[in-house]
């Protein structure tokens, strides 16, 4: 991906990355549209950063995915990047159903079937584009497990192999597939996780990741230098000691 000159949607940049990835790339001279349920807070990004457009979407709602993608393709048809960042995480007790079900549902609609459902609403539009691109948010727990967040981990499984799979589908098309494996970052998603001792700073995750960008534009996966403990634990041949010291750490934190 090109780090200059696209016109970007990222339904899920209110808050934490997804914003402060969309400030950065607006800076590198993208057009960005911002996506996310709190409207106060769409409303405050679009007074304070003129230029940049937003949009009201709720990802785990099929016709919200529809009208939001109507919407956007309309106001910006030479959109040519999505970015499926909208995401939710949480601990989980599954000793008992009351601990897991209705979270670990909420999960895989908002972080699985969200995706699913936005690729399926921007597909046509981003392959009739010359150079399109699909990016992906997975986490480093996708390759080594915390114990406390079972359809977390699950979901961002899921995301990997999905990028990978779409990736050799897409191969014959404008569409490339690029997959953003963050480590541990200082936001939101998690209470306590914006004070974490081992969250990487956000500011610090977003310079590296848009110097990657930048220096590898033909690269399929973004990966800062923290997340590589955990995405490499097995080919290393370390996974049972990562795993460990995932789950020794703040749990939290990851
Ligand atoms: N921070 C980390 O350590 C870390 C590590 C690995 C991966 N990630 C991934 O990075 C992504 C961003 O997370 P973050 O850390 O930046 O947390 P965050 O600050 O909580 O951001 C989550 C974003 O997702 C949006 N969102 C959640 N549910 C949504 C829904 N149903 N419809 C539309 N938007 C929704 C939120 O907006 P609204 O509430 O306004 O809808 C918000 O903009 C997530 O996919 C997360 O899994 C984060």
């Amino acid at each position: 991906m090109n780090i200059t000159g696209n016109t970007i949607f990222i339904p899920g940049a209110t808050s934490g990355i997804g914003l402060a990835l969309a400030l950065r790339l607006q800076a590198r001279g993208n057009i960005i549209i911002v996506g996310g349920r709190r409207t106060e807070r769409l409303e405050r990004i679009a007074a304070d950063h003129p230029g940049i457009d937003t949009v009201r979407i709720d990802t785990t709602e099929p016709e919200s995915i529809n009208h939001a993608a109507e919407q956007v393709i309309a106001a910006h048809p030479d959109l040519n990047v999505l970015v499926a960042m909208a995401g939710i995480m949480g601990v989980e007790d599954w000793t008992t159903p009351a601990g897991f079900l209705s979270h670990a549902e909420a999960t895989v609609t908002t972080n699985l079937l969200g995706p699913i459902r936005l690729i399926a609403a921007f597909i046509d539009h981003l392959r009739a584009q010359p150079d399109a691109t699909i990016l992906t948010v997975s986490s480093g727990l996708a390759f080594a497990p915390l114990a406390a967040t079972p359809s977390y981990n699950a979901t961002k499984a899921g995301i990997h192999m999905l990028s990978e799979s779409l990736r050799l589908q897409l191969a014959d098309t404008t569409v490339k597939v690029l997959e953003l494996e963050p480590p541990s970052v200082a936001t939101d998603l998690m209470p306590g996780q914006k004070d974490s001792a081992v969250a990487m700073p956000l500011d610090d995750f977003v310079n590296e990741v848009v110097t990657l960008i930048e220096t590898q534009p033909e690269a399929t996966e973004i990966q800062v230098e923290n997340v590589k403990f955990l995405r490499y634990g097995e080919a290393r041949g370390d996974y049972d000691d990562v795993v460990a010291t995932l789950n020794h750490l703040d749990p939290h934190g990851k």
